[in-house]
């Protein structure tokens, strides 16, 4: 089965029934746009960010990774643009007081409302218009008009007196901690330009809707490289950039078919060119997982206006002075995990009127690597010899103990959390320290030694 036979509501079901993602304060009726992840999903998760980061800082001499805090100083927000210009525009319909998304409802009719339009241009516009949307809701035409609603989560830091005399954000977006460090980087560090940055960084963003379970939450996280560049070297360092990121995508296991590039024809306040690798999620569509852009030297100049502190790079050869360009990449963890759990979830006929549902993930993403059962639980030299060589895998590899019902279901439950291999400890392997690993895409088994595991 394809990925676009697959639905999205089979995935979240798995996702929820196997421990894979959880909603966020369940026992409290749940809270929308916040999503804990369970056992397996947290092994998961950590097992593609253990690939991008091999991919991204280890496997690039010129690359460093950083974890920066996620507090800031309330002026660093001022400077990104986030406090003036990170905002959703919103009309509320006067009938049922659902708030609409004015640039999408005006997409969703062809009418393009630009990124950098004020208050009063996308009022002029959505007047124009306002006669063909409908609220989603209560089907009425009847809408306030056009506000900004600022898309960052304020909190209150040191603020003891709840006067919000100096407001303090959540990140909007994890990648301003490397602007933050990149003197800190060049002081103490022998990264010279070109050099390149890598966080997985929590953003926080009040989005008016979330939706579609991972796909848009108000919570997630951000895998960010930011490469500093000489101005105007941008295009092929951007090119090169480009063609890396699809790589790893594919070295994931996902299917190129799966896979497309999107340009943005309506570019953020920060970036001067904006590309998105989309992914065809289930029942959702083409849909962005990562954007890569060219942020010029947009931050770093924002930042030393702001601080006061000259950002400025010295050349230790040719002695030049310049603020260096930024390609940023940013992918959602989140989003990334969902095409992840899509590509692999497969439902297959058996042929005796049953299907198993299965997840064909990559091996090294695999939450769990190995299964170990003994075929009988009530037999003692059965079990220990299992125990014995549950004990020696797991020394290396997350494993699971599996001694409960027959063997067809236990295979199932492995399948479903995408075990590659199951062990199975039975009389043979008594006498001669062989055991049956089978094949979780094949269902093939066949005798090795123990040692040879
Ligand atoms: N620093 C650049 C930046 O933040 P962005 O396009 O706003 O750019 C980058 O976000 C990535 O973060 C997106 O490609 C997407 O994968 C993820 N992302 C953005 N908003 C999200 C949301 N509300 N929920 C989940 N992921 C989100």
């Amino acid at each position: 089965m394809s990925n676009q036979q697959t639905k999205m509501e089979d995935i979240i079901s798995l996702a929820k029934r196997r421990g894979f993602v959880y909603q966020g304060s369940e026992i409290y009726g749940g809270e929308a746009g916040l999503y804990d992840f369970g056992p397996y999903g947290v092994e998961l998760l950590n097992n593609i960010k253990k690939s991008w980061w091999a991919n991204n800082v280890y496997q690039k001499e010129n690359f460093v990774g950083i974890d920066s805090a996620m507090f800031k100083h309330p002026k660093v927000w001022e400077a990104s643009g986030h406090v003036g210009g990170f905002s959703d525009p919103l009309a509320e319909c006067k009938n049922c007081q659902t708030r609409i998304r004015v640039d999408k409802e005006l997409g969703a009719i062809g009418v393009v409302a630009d990124e950098k339009m004020s208050e009063q241009e996308l009022n002029e516009l959505f007047n124009a218009n306002r006669t063909k949307i409908k609220c989603p809701k209560c089907g009425k035409m009847d809408f306030s008009d056009v506000k900004a609603f600022n898309l960052l989560v304020k909190t209150n830091l040191g603020d003891f007196t709840g006067k919000e005399e100096r407001p303090v954000y959540l990140p909007g977006e994890a990648c301003q901690g490397i602007y933050l460090n990149f003197k800190n980087i060049v002081d103490t560090t022998r990264m010279r330009i070109p050099f390149g940055v890598a966080q997985i960084g929590k953003a926080f963003r009040n989005e008016i809707s979330p939706r579609n379970f991972l796909f848009r939450t108000r919570e997630f996280e951000q895998a960010d490289t930011q490469y500093f560049i000489k101005p105007n070297e941008n295009k092929e360092a951007y090119e090169q950039i480009k063609e890396d990121r699809w790589q790893w995508y594919l070295d994931l296991g996902i299917n190129e078919s799966s896979l497309r590039w999107h340009q943005h024809e309506n570019l953020v306040f920060y970036a001067k060119d904006a590309w998105d690798i989309e992914y065809n999620y289930p029942s959702l569509g083409w849909d962005e997982v990562e954007g890569v852009h060219d942020r010029t030297d947009y931050d770093l100049k924002q930042h030393m206006e702001f601080s006061g502190t000259d950002l400025t790079y010295t050349d230790p050869i040719s002695q030049e002075k310049y603020l260096p360009w930024v390609l940023e990449t940013s992918m959602g963890m989140g989003r990334i995990f969902l095409a992840v759990l899509s590509e692999a979830y497969t439902e297959e006929d058996m042929g005796n009127g049953q299907t198993r549902t299965l997840l064909k993930l990559k091996p090294e993403l695999a939450p769990v690597k190995y299964a170990v059962f003994p075929l009988l639980k009530n037999k003692p030299e059965l079990v220990q010899k299992a125990r014995e060589v549950f004990n020696e895998l797991s020394k290396n590899n997350i494993c699971e103990w599996d001694d409960n019902g027959n063997i067809g279901k236990r295979y199932r439950r492995q399948d479903e959390i995408g075990t590659p291999n199951c062990v199975v400890i039975d009389f043979d392997t008594l006498e001669d320290d062989t055991v049956t690993v089978r094949d979780r895409d094949t269902t093939k088994q066949t005798r090795v030694k123990i040692t040879e595991l």
